[in-house]
């Protein structure tokens, strides 16, 4: 087979803040008890960022220690994507003031925003340069402050989401254009803007003004997610020409355990093969993939050379999937 360039993973960071907000702490201010929220999400606990903690110092941290688990330094990095639907600012990009902070050389820095599937979006918009040889180690960060959206009184949305972020480094490698390679195998991206009604935030610059705080008819969301994910993992499988039965990990968004299991019933996917942290953390939107990521590598689940799926569903609805060989 002719030689290629492919995007590796070569490092995973995580970073959750430090308050944790349990259900029964919710339900102390909306009308809601720690086994509705556990039966029907599988959510034990949030994290929570301080007030004056921006979504920038969590992509940060979770930058960090990607990069030493890569063994680079911040003077390495040449491209830098952070996926975010909760930036500090409305400009500039998050991706840049986390260059500033991390100290990174001039080079492109830029937000993707597809929410929850942002960070699938970001992996493939990073592919394109990586794989490429138009930038040869990248930050790709879902970072996430999901609780200052949210409507504190309103009992179906505020228990289902918290903050963090995940990072991973990816560096060109050579490949030889096979499924075998590691790197960036195959993806699917998808968006249909008809169902924004579903899910989405009532407020922005050009139209209120103000931030606004998330709205969700969860139960029509949740009548999508299982068809939409599957379709998506279907198509980026045959992308990267892999059959699902080959996969090791799923690495599933983390929205809901009955979504993750749900997906995995349909598409036949051992339960033993599915990394859910959605009880610690809660829906992270696009920092929910790379934080799972993160703890199944550190436990030592995940090993190089392992071939993964990942996938995601979001406001837009935008959804997503790819397959990439760790
Ligand atoms: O990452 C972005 C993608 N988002 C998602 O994937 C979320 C998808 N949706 C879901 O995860 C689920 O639909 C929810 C967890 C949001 C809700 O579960 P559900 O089984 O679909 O419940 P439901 O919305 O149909 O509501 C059932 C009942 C309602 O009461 P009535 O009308 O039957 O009396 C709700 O008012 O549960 C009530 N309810 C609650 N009760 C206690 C809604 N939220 C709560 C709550 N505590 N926090």
């Amino acid at each position: 087979m002719s030689k290629v360039l492919r995007s590796v993973v070569t490092g995973v960071g995580g970073y959750l803040p430090e308050t944790i907000v349990t259900n029964e702490e919710l339900a102390k201010i909306v009308e809601t008890s720690d086994e509705w929220i556990t039966e029907r999400t599988g959510i034990r606990q949030r994290r929570r960022a301080a007030a004056d903690q921006p979504v920038s110092d969590l992509a940060v941290a979770a930058a960090r220690r990607a990069l030493e688990a890569a063994g680079r330094t911040p003077q390495d990095v040449d491209l830098i994507i952070v996926a975010t639907t909760t930036p500090d600012l409305t400009f500039p990009a998050t991706a840049t003031i986390v260059q500033r902070k991390l100290g990174c050389p001039v080079g492109p820095a830029f937000d993707v925003q597809a929410v929850c599937s942002g960070f699938v979006y970001a992996l493939s918009v990073a592919d394109g340069f990586v794989a490429r040889g138009r930038a040869k180690c990248a930050l790709v960060i879902g970072a996430e402050e999901m609780t200052k959206l949210m409507d504190w009184t309103d009992r179906g949305t505020c228990v289902l989401f918290g903050d963090g972020a995940g990072a991973v480094v990816l560096e060109t490698m050579d490949g030889e254009g096979a499924k075998t390679d590691r790197g960036m195998l195959g993806f699917a991206l998808m968006a249909d803007g008809t169902k924004q009604d579903l899910l989405y935030v009532d407020g922005g610059v050009s139209t209120t003004g103000q931030v606004g705080h998330l709205r969700m008819q969860g139960n029509q969301v949740f009548r999508h997610a299982v068809v939409n994910i599957s379709d998506a993992i279907v198509a980026a499988a045959a992308d990267a020409g892999v059959e699902i039965s080959e996969v090791d990990w799923f690495i599933p968004h983390q929205a809901n355990l009955r979504i993750l299991e749900g997906v995995a019933r349909r598409l036949g996917i051992d339960e033993e093969k599915v990394i859910t942290t959605v009880s610690e953390h809660a829906n992270t939107s696009a920092a929910s993939i790379p934080l799972a990521l993160d703890a199944a590598v550190r436990d030592g689940r995940i090993k190089k050379g392992d071939l993964l799926l990942m996938e995601a569903m979001g406001g837009g609805l935008t959804w997503g999937a790819c397959v990439v060989r760790f």
